[in-house]
């Protein structure tokens, strides 16, 4: 049997990298999946995921108004809400003396504000006996240059694992994370960096990984789809670092 025979997954920030391979891998195994995603043009670019059986709706998880509409809409058509992963997010790469409110909001808005209202307006649909998975990142522990205000949302998201699931704990609902370490996404494109600057970004954090390569996104999918079924049926609050050890060794 497939191990999300009849379940319903949402994850947000689907439409690529981690989120993606997690959504295609959770189809693989029987679950009724759905994503989010801004970028309208990604989403309409989008319909290889339809094909796959993924529905991809559009919301921003900054915007409470625009998830709670999300949620609602998923809840009338599946009935139910299994597995949550708070997925989306991502910043750039801003030395410290060029930080500046606009850099703090938009990163503090899609990581910390998002999952916050990610979870809450999931919560009057979650099922019993339902998982939720944030995604935190290495950053959380290391200190990285150009990454202050990012790595600080990912130790807020650290922080939120453990009061949400203490929280949700009296429920029967789980809460866990998974940490990655530099995996091949779309991201790096993404953080304000020249080609050049990608390039040195990532051998420096790659230098640094003690099993010398980036991971892959598929590497992080089978690490939420044990936190998503009963395969972890005895953790909570915890954070499982998928990073070639490079927070351990
Ligand atoms: N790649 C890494 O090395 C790495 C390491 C540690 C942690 N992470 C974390 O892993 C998660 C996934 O990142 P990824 O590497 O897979 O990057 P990605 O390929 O850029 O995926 C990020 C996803 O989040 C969505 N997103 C971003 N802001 C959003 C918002 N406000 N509302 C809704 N969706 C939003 C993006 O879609 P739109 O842009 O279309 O909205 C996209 O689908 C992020 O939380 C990231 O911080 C990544």
């Amino acid at each position: 049997m497939k191990r999300l025979e009849n379940k319903v997954a949402v994850i947000t920030g689907g439409n690529s990298g981690m989120g993606l391979a997690t959504a295609q891998l959770f189809i693989k195994e029987g679950a009724k999946v759905i994503v989010n995603a801004r970028n309208s043009q990604r989403l309409s670019e989008s319909s290889y995921l339809v094909e796959e059986g993924i529905r991809v709706i559009q919301a921003d998880v900054s915007v409470k108004e625009e998830l709670k509409d999300f949620f609602a809409l998923i809840y009338k058509e599946f009935g139910k809400i299994d597995i949550v992963f708070a997925n989306a997010g991502g910043g750039k790469v801003r030395p410290l003396e060029m930080i500046d409110d606009e850099h703090i909001d938009s990163i503090f808005n899609t990581n910390v504000k998002g999952v916050i209202n990610t979870v809450q307006c999931a919560l009057p649909y979650l099922s019993n006996d339902a998982k939720i998975i944030l995604n935190t990142s290495v950053a959380n522990v290391k200190g990285m240059p150009g990454l202050s205000v990012y790595s600080a949302t990912k130790a807020a998201v650290r922080s939120l694992t453990r009061s949400f699931a203490s929280e949700l704990q009296p429920k029967g609902i789980r809460v866990n994370a998974i940490s990655p370490g530099p995996i091949e996404t779309p991201i790096f494109s993404k953080m304000d960096l020249t080609d050049d600057q990608q390039q040195e970004f990532a051998s420096n954090v790659v230098s640094s990984v003690p099993m010398g390569r980036t991971g892959k996104s598929e590497e992080i999918a089978t690490a939420v789809l044990f936190l998503a079924t009963n395969d972890s049926s005895y953790i909570n609050a915890f954070e499982i670092a998928v990073d070639g050890g490079m927070t351990q060794i």
